[in-house]
């Protein structure tokens, strides 16, 4: 496995991709980051990490034949492997609030960011973009954030959960990837957020609904059920859980 470890760049996601197009890392490359000045999240959002105080690491996999529409899988595979890291850790409450942000209680304390190669309908490579809160105390006001450090009382060496999570991670691809999805599914609804409970949904246009989460299906879109009683599904782009 390459590691590679940076005092700063603007965003170990994109550094990666960098990677990809000018050399050829292999599989499970690593790249990690003290200080990322840019970092990217979801929706085209900012990433902000304290230097120093978290993981922000990015994590390369190829694939011979994942296609474009199994792509859920990997969210997923990411997602339990944090979710282990952090239950090992002692970090009560852990969720997983579809698609993809770790919580402890309603607390954020990861967000992973996924992109994808894609070439026609197969997924030829990912890069798994994972911002972890390990030590940081401070956030600013309103972020409902949190950290290792705020849930436990214990401060960590960075590298001992950098090492923790590539192995969660390696297990779990091993678990899950090319097998049936249905187990996979069926851990990752084990975690979810609000799981038969009636949550506020948001669209991006900014309406809101009501509605009680039933689980995900095979693509990985939330499955709820309405407040008229009909059974829908959402896709990542479609709807978002509020808080
Ligand atoms: C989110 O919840 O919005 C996703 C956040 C993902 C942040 C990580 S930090 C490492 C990697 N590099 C980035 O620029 N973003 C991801």
């Amino acid at each position: 496995m390459l590691l590679i470890k940076l005092d700063a760049t603007d965003s170990t996601n994109a550094y990666l991709k960098d990677l990809l197009v000018s050399q050829n890392p292999p599989d499970g490359t690593v790249v990690q980051t003290n200080w990322q000045k840019k970092g990217r999240g979801q929706h085209g959002r900012q990433w902000l990490s304290e230097p120093g105080k978290n993981l922000t690491i990015s994590v390369l996999k190829r694939f011979e034949q994942l296609k474009v529409a199994d792509q859920f899988v990997l969210s997923i595979i990411t997602s339990l492997a944090v979710a282990d890291v952090l239950i090992k850790h002692g970090v009560p409450n852990v969720q997983v609030k579809w698609p993809n942000d770790i919580l402890s209680g309603k607390q954020k304390l990861c967000g992973i960011l996924v992109e994808n190669i894609v070439k026609g309908t197969s997924l030829k490579a990912a890069v798994l973009g994972i911002g972890l809160n390990v030590n940081q105390d401070q956030f600013p006001y309103g972020l409902n954030a949190t950290s290792i450090k705020l849930m436990t009382g214990k401060e960590l060496p960075l590298d001992t959960v950098l090492n923790d999570l590539i192995g969660a991670m390696e297990l779990r691809f091993d678990q899950y990837l090319f097998k049936p999805v249905e187990s996979a599914i069926q851990a990752y609804e084990e975690l979810l957020f609000g799981r038969h409970q009636k949550v506020e949904l948001t669209t991006p246009e900014g309406t809101s609904l009501f509605a009680t989460i039933q689980g995900i299906d095979a693509r990985g879109r939330l499955r709820v059920k309405r407040m008229d009683g009909k059974v829908a599904v959402y896709g990542f782009n479609e709807i978002r859980i509020a808080i």
